[in-house]
């Protein structure tokens, strides 16, 4: 998502800020800019699409002497990513930075434009600069304009503002989306989503608490807690090297992706979520009329949540739902009717077969939706609509966070479907949004079981096989597991509905066979519990995940109570996650890059 820099000092403005946003392209943007005041003069300079083009704008502008400066690239929530939606976003002589989404900016909008104020772009993040203007006008000070115009925000945000008003000093705000403010003996302050680009630069930084605001002048950081009161900053120093600053103190990609699923799916849901009700503002209406079945379409873990939403797509809304592996739908010369919604799912948005199924339903004038990734991506452009999944740029091969988001939007969009269609009453529908709510927490990784799958991890590393066995979703997630473990380890590992081992599988099972067990309590219990127990019988090693102890297994991992299936799940797949990284570890694999392996796979 979205990155932030800022600057404060002498020593070449413009390269400090470029650079530091080079730093955080691995968060994925589509546009970028820089704004930079030197005395009552602001040069600002926004491209869409790579940095280069930034650079290449701003190729003419050679700032010397003291200055201050704010950049970003932005990842498009609110509005196409063109130059006019890139950020900084200009007031009358304030511009401003943000990270994260303005909940209520349509209010907040609405009420300026009754003043008179003007809007150039279609993004939420121009309500702030505009927001704090108006309160210039009465307001003592920029600072207290900027207090006031805080406190009127809902949602989530990280935001620098500089205003011509004072010169040397720039005003920031943290809730809910990462920010970073440092210094070095130079007396040089600077500002960034994440460390990276605060290597070798400042020495020390303050990593802001939700609710934290404050300013920066050459002289001092001056910080505010939540509650409005001073509070003295708290600095550490940084670690030294780039690549472990991007891994965030984290010994994989991979595994900061797993740790950082409860915000990237605190992102996803931002703005989607109304107390009755799932809403996705990028959505006509107009696109579930007429539908009378969905058709998934995708590869790898994108098929697999593709997989499990199928299940909740006819179980909510009582709609049709088939699914397809898309290097199988293109040749299979498939019945693609007109009143079937043809659903895309992908991470990359330019994986080669599902692409082309997307063509295929275009020229079968279905209407399309894909959900995905990255913006701006093929499959974006070409499928009528898009729903994007917010999960940030993931570096691991192995895909984790990007199958979190697109099952969080899937189980979202299965809601809205139910809503149109009438099939859930209001009080379900609340019921679910509540245990939507729960994802971010539900996720969050516990020390003390990651210790415990780390321990575990050590008895599963030969065998002749793996099979991971669940039901109803839990079977796609099995399948997600299976091919987590095969993908990092090396290991041979098959994914199995339950009840279909005694129809053949089962005649592997011995010791040596290791089966990986979904048991959640709210989903098909006893059934599930009777499949395992017939591989137990044939001496199958068994390794249960369940919040119900089950004395048949040879190992079990706890998940907690829950009041959903679908809580279960994410829990689980988390659990998933672990334990492959944990074996392919210590196999000494490559986990972020396994052998013969593509994030993005754009040949057929
Ligand atoms: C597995 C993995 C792949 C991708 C598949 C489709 O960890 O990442 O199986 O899911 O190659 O890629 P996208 O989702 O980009 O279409």
């Amino acid at each position: 998502m979205c990155g932030i820099v800022g600057y404060i000092g002498s020593n070449n403005i413009k390269d400090v800020l470029i650079e530091g946003l080079q730093e955080l392209e691995y968060r994925g943007y589509d546009s970028a800019g820089i704004a930079v005041l030197q005395n009552t003069d602001f040069a600002v300079y926004k491209a869409v699409g790579k940095l280069e083009n930034l650079r290449n704008k701003a190729a003419s502008f050679a700032p010397e002497g003291f200055g201050i400066g704010i950049g970003h690239t932005r990842w498009a929530t609110h509005g196409k990513p063109t130059e006019l939606n890139a950020h900084p976003h200009l007031g009358q002589s304030s511009y401003v930075v943000h990270n994260g989404i303005i909940e209520n900016y349509q209010e907040l909008k609405n009420e300026l434009v009754a003043q008179g104020v003007s809007f150039l772009s279609q993004t939420d993040t121009e309500v702030i600069v505009h927001l704090f203007e108006a309160y210039l006008k009465t307001a003592g000070s920029p600072f207290e304009a900027f207090k006031q115009m805080r406190a009127r925000l809902e949602g989530a945000y990280a935001i620098l503002l500089v205003t011509t008003s004072e010169p040397e000093t720039i005003y920031f705000a943290k809730h809910g989306s990462p920010m970073i403010v440092g210094r070095n003996r130079g007396g040089e302050k600077f500002f960034a989503s994440s460390d990276s680009p605060l290597i070798g630069l400042a020495q020390e930084v303050v990593y802001l608490k939700d609710g934290d605001f404050g300013y920066v002048t050459p002289a001092a950081i001056t910080l505010y807690d939540g509650s409005g009161n001073p509070a003295a900053p708290l600095f550490s120093t940084l670690p030294e090297s780039k690549l472990s600053a991007q891994k965030e103190g984290f010994r994989f990609f991979m595994e900061k992706e797993i740790y950082e699923q409860g915000e990237v799916l605190a992102d996803t849901m931002l703005g989607r979520l109304k107390e009755q009700e799932v809403y996705f503002e990028e959505l006509d209406p107009q696109l579930f009329a007429g539908v009378n079945e969905i058709k998934l379409c995708a590869c790898g873990t994108s098929y697999h949540a593709a997989l499990a939403s199928s299940y909740l797509f006819e179980r909510h809304a009582r709609i049709r739902t088939s699914v397809e592996i898309a290097s199988e739908l293109r040749y299979k010369e498939p019945l693609l009717s007109p009143d079937t919604l043809f659903v895309v799912i992908s991470q990359s948005g330019e994986t080669a077969d599902t692409l082309e199924t997307l063509k295929m339903a275009k020229a079968a004038e279905m209407k399309t939706l894909v959900i995905c990734n990255v913006d701006n991506s093929s499959m974006v452009r070409l499928a009528d609509a898009s729903i994007l999944t917010r999960a940030g740029i993931e570096k691991g091969v192995a895909s984790t966070k990007a199958f979190a988001t697109q099952m969080a939007v899937l189980w979202m969009l299965s809601l809205a479907f139910a809503k149109a269609r009438g099939t859930m009453e209001t009080g379900a529908i609340a019921e679910q949004i509540r245990h939507l709510r729960e994802l971010p927490a539900c996720v969050r990784v516990d020390d003390a079981l990651h210790e415990r799958i780390k321990r575990l991890s050590k008895r599963y590393l030969h065998g002749h096989g793996f099979f991971f066995i669940g039901r109803d979703v839990f079977y796609p997630l099995a399948l997600e597991g299976a091919l987590k473990l095969k993908e990092i380890s090396y290991l041979h590992a098959e994914g199995y509905p339950s009840g279909e081992m005694k129809h053949g599988p089962i005649a592997l099972a011995d010791p040596e066979l290791f089966t990986i067990a979904l048991m959640p309590k709210n989903m098909l219990y006893d059934k599930t519990k009777s499949n395992v127990e017939e591989l137990s019988a044939r001496d199958s090693t068994i390794c249960a995940i369940s919040d119900k102890p089950f004395e048949k297994a040879d190992d079990f991992i706890p998940i907690h109570d829950r009041e959903h299936y679908m809580l279960e799940f994410f829990e689980m797949m988390v659990v998933l996650q672990l334990l492959s990284m944990e074996v392919a570890v210590r196999l000494g694999n490559d986990v972020d890059m396994p052998r013969n392996l593509a994030k993005s796979v754009t040949v057929e």
